[in-house]
């Protein structure tokens, strides 16, 4: 692949990505809104062609000369969906079918979708396979699945597409969030020293660091398009399904002294499903797990202590998607829908 096109490029997989596919010699074009500027540690210092712009005004013309799309832009996370459930459809659903069929007109042969695990809802099953029936229950999983199946139906011989239902992300990048599970314990563990817990910690959870998943996206841009085309994939590791408790503990190793409180309600988050990924490691038998929870936890809580990570910065939540977008749309730079406003 030639030139490829990150959208979201400036968010938490964007950020680790990109610099990952420049080290391979891909060509990259960001595309993004921009509306997460915080960077945790040193600024990024790669330099790329960045257009910043959002999805949904995307032209054509912007798409002419690409080979491939590795789509990410998307209100990023469940509670996302509570600011507005219609923005999560605009953006996620519409946005990017929208994104995909101009870019099939303009020419582009391969468009990776970033989906999420997070569709399984509670498994009725005990592990959750491709085939299995989904239970999104949020309006962020629900635009997931909806796009997973309408990209579905644009796949032919000349568009490649391929479905990526990803585990849920952990570990340090320049645009680190702190409202992922791991991260989140993280961050409480390191400026607090005492984590709440909104269930009893038994929920399983399918987990992948995100220098792993960006190393994966750059196998999907190589692989022989037929592999790939017209599938669902969940992308993670067998051995790191994980429950809450056992992050904990990993995390309570790192954060000597670090108190665990469990709630025992379950919040807004009631997800729990046992993923397989058997297909993915079948496509890909060469790609071994880098970073585990283990060591990815010990890289993240120096990198939060390196940039003095405190008390403060939890509570003005700068690393937290939504409470980002609604200051920004408090202080109306925003407007309600997500577009800038003029100055
Ligand atoms: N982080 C995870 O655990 C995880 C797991 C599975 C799937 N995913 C998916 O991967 C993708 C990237 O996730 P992330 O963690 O990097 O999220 P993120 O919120 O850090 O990044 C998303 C990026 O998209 C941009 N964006 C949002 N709306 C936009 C719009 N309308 N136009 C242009 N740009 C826009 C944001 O500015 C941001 O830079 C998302 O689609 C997310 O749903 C993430």
């Amino acid at each position: 692949m030639k030139k490829v096109l990150v959208t979201g490029d400036r968010g938490y997989i964007g950020s680790t990505l990109v610099p990952a596919l420049l080290k391979k010699d891909i060509s990259v074009i960001g595309l993004d809104t921009n509306f997460f500027t915080k960077v945790l540690g040193n600024p990024q210092t790669v330099k790329y062609k960045k257009i910043t712009k959002d999805i949904r005004k995307i032209e054509e013309k912007d798409l002419y000369g690409i080979d491939a799309i590795i789509h990410l832009s998307a209100l990023s996370n469940d509670p996302m969906g509570d600011i507005n459930p219609k923005l999560t459809e605009d953006i996620n659903y519409k946005g990017s079918i929208r994104l995909a069929r101009l870019a099939k007109k303009a020419g582009v042969k391969r468009f990776l979708f970033s989906s999420s695990c997070s569709i399984y809802g509670i498994g009725k099953q005990k592990i959750v396979d491709e085939k299995s029936p989904v239970n999104p229950l949020t309006a962020y999983a629900k635009s997931k699945i909806k796009t997973e199946n309408t990209l579905f139906t644009l796949a032919d011989s000349d568009f490649c597409v391929g479905l990526l239902r990803n585990s849920t992300v952990y570990g340090y990048s320049p645009k680190f969030r702190d409202d992922l599970v791991v991260n989140n314990f993280a961050v409480h563990a390191v400026a607090e020293k005492n984590i709440k817990v909104l269930s009893d910690g038994t929920p399983w959870r399918p987990l992948i660091d995100v220098r792993d998943l960006s190393d994966i996206f750059e196998k999907f841009l190589r692989i022989e398009k037929n592999k790939i085309n017209g599938k669902v994939i969940n992308i993670g590791f067998n051995d790191n399904n994980l429950q809450v408790k056992d992050v904990l503990e990993v995390v309570q190793k790192t954060i000597r002294g670090c108190i665990v409180e469990y709630t025992g309600e379950h919040g807004i988050d009631t997800r729990s499903y046992k993923v397989s990924f058997a297909l993915f490691e079948k496509l890909f038998p060469e790609i071994k797990q880098k970073w585990p929870l283990e060591k990815s936890v010990k890289d993240l809580i120096r990198h939060l202590g390196e940039a003095k990570f405190s008390k403060i910065d939890l509570e003005n939540k700068k690393y937290t998607r939504l409470a980002v977008l609604q200051k920004l749309m408090d202080k109306h730079k925003l407007d309600k829908n997500l577009y800038w406003k003029k100055l």
